[in-house]
Order: structure tokens, then sequence, then C-alpha cells
């Protein structure tokens, strides 16, 4: 299991900061692009990102909760280790946001809402790169985990077979339900409230990582 811990929950004045503070437990950093119609929330675009990458050699875990993917996505600094995930419910049709992303030469990663039916990604698994199951209603961090997401986890690693497709799980996790997830089939976790919502962020991806091994 890796960990790509969201941004989202840190101190947006001090981002360079809260990367570093993490440390070694992080595999990735997940960004949560918002642009206030996709979801009821903004946060930051391309800028922002893309002044980060000089702080950090980590993989960027780009999570675009835009309506216009394809029309955005060149504006990131991306390369072949780094991830862009678009929502299969956004504006933009899927096939041109996956074209867009896949051109930048970094890999495709598909999303869907908690609501919206694992048939709706289907059609592009051949595609994709990776797919980021929500646990949450996407927009905010510190929600609570929607258990239904255990058996859409299993059931996707089942349409996925052997295609080489990573699973990331995005919202809600905590040391108390870490290890469902990873059991029922994640590779990636994303957390945000529980790595940077108290005072240590090492510690808290630290025992966020034992806690999924337990
Ligand atoms: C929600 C975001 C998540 C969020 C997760 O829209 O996609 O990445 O930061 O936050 P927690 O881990 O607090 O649920
Ligand atoms: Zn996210």
């Amino acid at each position: 299991m890796k960990l790509s811990p969201s941004l989202l929950s840190a101190d947006f004045g001090r981002l360079a900061e809260e990367i570093r503070a993490v440390g070694p437990a992080s595999a990735y950093i997940h960004f949560d692009v918002m642009d206030g119609h996709f979801v009821p929330n903004l946060t930051f675009g391309p800028p922002v990102v893309n002044a980060l990458r000089r702080h950090t050699s980590l993989p960027f875990d780009i999570h675009l909760m835009i309506e216009r993917p394809a029309f955005y996505a060149p504006r990131f600094r991306v390369g072949p280790e780094d991830v862009i995930t678009f929502h299969v419910e956004a504006e933009d049709p899927p096939e041109e946001a996956i074209r867009a992303i896949k051109g930048l030469g970094c890999r495709v990663g598909i999303s869907l809402r908690p609501r919206t039916p694992l048939s709706a990604i289907v059609p592009y698994l051949n595609r994709v790169d990776w797919v980021l199951v929500m646990s949450v209603e996407p927009g905010f961090g510190g929600q609570e985990f929607i258990p239904e997401a255990l058996d859409r986890i299993r059931e996707l690693r089942g349409l996925i077979g052997d295609r080489g497709i990573t699973v990331a799980v995005d919202g809600g996790i905590k040391p108390g339900n870490v290890r469902a997830v990873v059991e029922a089939g994640a590779e990636v976790i994303v957390a945000g409230s529980a790595v940077f919502g108290g005072g240590d962020p090492r510690a808290a991806a630290e025992e966020l990582l034992r806690a999924a091994h337990a």
C-alpha cells in the first residue's frame, strides 16, 4: 500500500513545509483541484501545483474535480511518474480528457462519485492507468467514509482483472478503517484530515501505514 497525503487539509499558507513534514511515509502528493462548478468548493489550480514541483521529488497525484479536465490538464507540468485523474461525470467527454492527459506524457486516472455506478467507467478501463474510487462525496475534507465503498473496490478489482490498473481510494480513511480498505483491494490510500488534521503529519502518516498492515 502507498500513501498519497491530500493537501486539502494542510495549511495552504505553508504547502511546501507541509509536504516536507510528512517525510518518507508519503509515496505521492495528492492535489485536490476544484473549480466551484463540478463541486461547490474552490481550491487551487495549475500555478500553485506547478510551483510546488521544486519543493519535492515525489510524484504528483492530481485529482481534478472540475468540469473541463481536457481543457485545463495541459496547464499542469507533469512527467511519466505523475498521474492526473479526471471525473467521468465531468462536462468534457471522457475520451477527450483521456486524450488530453495522455498527450502530456503522464499517467491518466479516472474517478467517480460514490453514487455513480461502476458501469460508467467500464468503457474506459482499457485506456486508463489508475482508478480513484471516491469513498466520500467529492468537495470537502473530513467527511465520514461511506462503507459501501468497500464492496465497490472489490467489484472494481474483478472488473479490472489483469489489466494492471492501480486502484486508489479517497475519502474518510483513518487508522481505524485503512486496513479494511487495503484488504478490499486498494493500492493507494489518499488521506487528508488523517494526515494533516493534527499537529504531526509525519507521525500521523506513519500511523496510517502501520494500521494498514497491522
Ligand atoms: C475530497 C477530496 C479528498 C479529501 C480527502 O473531495 O477528494 O482528497 O482531501 O480528505 P479526508 O481524508 O479528510 O476525507
Ligand atoms: Zn482527492
